[in-house]
């Protein structure tokens, strides 16, 4: 390939025409990554080579490569021998629909994309002028770790990297696309950033490999039980996408981007949009059942009331009794928070707080107002969940939830129980507005238990309890199954038609754009982990 096509005859014969030439000859050189027959691996692998993949990325031609001549300085191990311009990672920066990012591909086809100290000095210069520049920070990820040849040299780069990452979280959105493998301390790298996303039969994470855990606990596992990326999405919650092939992950990446400002002083770009905002959807009169056990998919009720196709579901895989998204209504992005009483009645549970606590910061960190749709019979009870720590895992969502000054709209759909209620952006925790439907149940427990504690006396001497029993529970339920007490005590702002509801938070948010809050002045909180 020809990297100046503009130069003419007469240039040609210019004197820098020499330097030209070597420029030319050494740019090319860089442009083979580890030669043809790594790139050929690479691509009956289905994985695309670093550059391919940055192409697929960018807009066309918008990309302006940094460090294109870094090599290693090593020499130990042969390593002189095996010295590749770039160093086994593509930076630079470019533009996605025309807005500019900081992007590293890390180049598997030179050296197994391992992490030298040379190959950290490229990222780490990104993330600074990412960081100085206000610009969001994306990774792709296909690499073999720390650089074994180099020691300690790799090692001292992660620090540098992680430290980067850390300052800048936060600040600039920060997105990893795992496209291959990445093991040992490496992994940190993606779980600092914000969103990870994984490519299904084609990434793994982990700290030791199959081989490691087989001498250290005897068990046997392939890489794909392991650290796979189903394995990630649904179980350890450290992936939040799961693609199925590297163009998928890289259209996922453009797609979440279009939802999140470039860096925190800016608010998430305006989308056209052409749902009217006071469409009143009939469809919400029926999906929550009367029958308070009855369960129904609450991403319908999302679906019917956001701008229509906008819903971006984030980790759809991990703790599926809680739902959070991205999605616009009147075309601003906002953040949705949900109990999804489809799976497990929609109970808040360790992971569920984990992910719910997780989303609202981001959420907060940039901007995004954020809406929750509350249905939950309360935390899960059991001995399990109280020894793995749902105290200080539920505790995160109050934190979250109160440390956000983001605009907060919440919506009783049906079940607001207990502690439930009050973690899921209740009025006193400062949520800005609260709506209820009329099917709200705003109560501080579920009636069978309430009813047992308060009338036991009763019940034991009853001549039939189970039918006493049954009156009790029909009492209480009268009186405080409804939103009209929370109403009448003002922690609940309106009980609205559930058709209104899309009209109404649209111009609860229109109200509340402007809002300013501050946290008291501190060096920082302490969420508990
Ligand atoms: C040096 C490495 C390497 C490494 C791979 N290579 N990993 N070289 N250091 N960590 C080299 C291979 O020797 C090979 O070189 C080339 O990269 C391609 O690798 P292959 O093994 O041929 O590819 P594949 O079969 O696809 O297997 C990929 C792999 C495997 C699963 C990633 O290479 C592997 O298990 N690597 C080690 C992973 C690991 O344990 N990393 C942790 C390092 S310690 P040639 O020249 O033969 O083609 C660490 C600590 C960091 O990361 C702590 C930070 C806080």
């Amino acid at each position: 390939m020809n990297v100046f096509p503009f130069l003419s005859q007469k240039d040609k014969c210019d004197p820098m025409k020499d330097h030209l030439d070597k420029l030319q000859q050494l740019k090319q050189e860089a442009l083979q990554g580890g030669g043809e027959k790594r790139v050929q691996k690479q691509h009956r692998l289905g994985k695309l080579t670093a550059r391919e993949r940055l192409e697929r990325l960018l807009d066309a031609g918008s990309f302006q490569e940094l460090g294109m001549f870094v090599k290693h300085q090593v020499s130990d191990f042969g390593m002189d021998k095996k010295r590749f311009a770039g160093d086994a990672v593509v930076t630079g920066f470019g533009t996605i629909d025309g807005r500019e990012v900081a992007v590293f591909a890390q180049d598997f086809t030179v050296l197994g994309g391992t992490f030298s100290e040379m190959h950290a000095r490229k990222i780490v210069q990104l993330q600074d002028l990412a960081l100085a520049a206000g610009r969001p920070i994306i990774g792709l990820m296909d690499s073999g770790g720390a650089r074994i040849q180099e020691g300690i040299r790799g090692l001292a780069g992660y620090g540098a990297m992680f430290t980067r990452n850390v300052l800048a979280s936060g600040v600039v959105p920060q997105l990893s696309l795992m496209l291959g493998p990445t093991a040992g301390g490496s992994v940190y790298a993606p779980a600092l950033t914000d969103f990870v996303i994984m490519v299904r039969n084609a990434s793994y994470m982990f700290l030791t490999g199959p081989e490691v855990v087989h001498a250290v606990t005897g068990e046997e596992v392939t890489t794909e039980e392991l650290g796979g990326a189903m394995v990630h999405n649904a179980h350890s919650g450290v992936a939040h996408f799961l693609a199925d092939d590297e163009g998928h992950a890289l259209e996922m990446t453009k797609l979440l981007l279009s939802y999140l400002p470039q860096n925190n002083t800016e608010d998430p770009p305006r989308a056209v949009c052409t749902d009217p905002p006071d469409r009143q959807d009939e469809s919400l009169l029926e999906i929550v059942p009367s029958d308070e056990n009855q369960p129904y998919d609450v991403k319908r009720v999302i679906q019917a009331v956001v701008d229509y196709g906008s819903f971006l579901e984030v980790q759809p895989y991990f703790a599926r009794n809680a739902v959070v998204g991205f999605a616009r209504m009147d075309g601003h992005v906002v953040g949705v928070v949900a109990n999804q009483p489809a799976f497990l009645a929609g109970v808040l549970d360790i992971d569920a707080s984990d992910k719910i606590a997780h989303f609202i910061r981001i959420c907060d960190a940039f901007n995004i107002p954020i809406i929750t749709f509350v249905d939950t019979p309360g935390f899960l009870p059991g001995v399990n969940q109280e020894h793995y720590g749902v105290i200080r895992h539920g505790a995160k969502i109050i934190y979250a939830y109160v440390e956000a000054t983001t605009p907060k709209i919440s919506v009783v759909l049906r079940k607001a129980m207990g502690g439930a209620y009050i973690a899921m952006s209740s009025k006193e925790m400062r949520s800005d507005l609260s709506f209820a439907w009329p099917t709200a149940q705003i109560a501080v427990m579920g009636a069978e238990g309430a009813v047992r504690i308060l009338h036991r006396k009763d019940l034991a001497r009853a001549d039939d309890p189970a039918r006493r029993e049954a009156e009790f529970v029909q009492k209480f339920r009268e009186t405080f199954f409804n939103p009209y007490i929370a109403a009448e005590l003002g922690f609940i702002d309106d009980i609205i038609d559930p058709r209104e509801t899309r009209p109404r938070l649209i111009r609860s948010l229109a109200y509340l754009r402007t809002k300013v809050q501050q946290n008291p002045p501190k060096k920082h909180g302490l969420m508990p982990v």
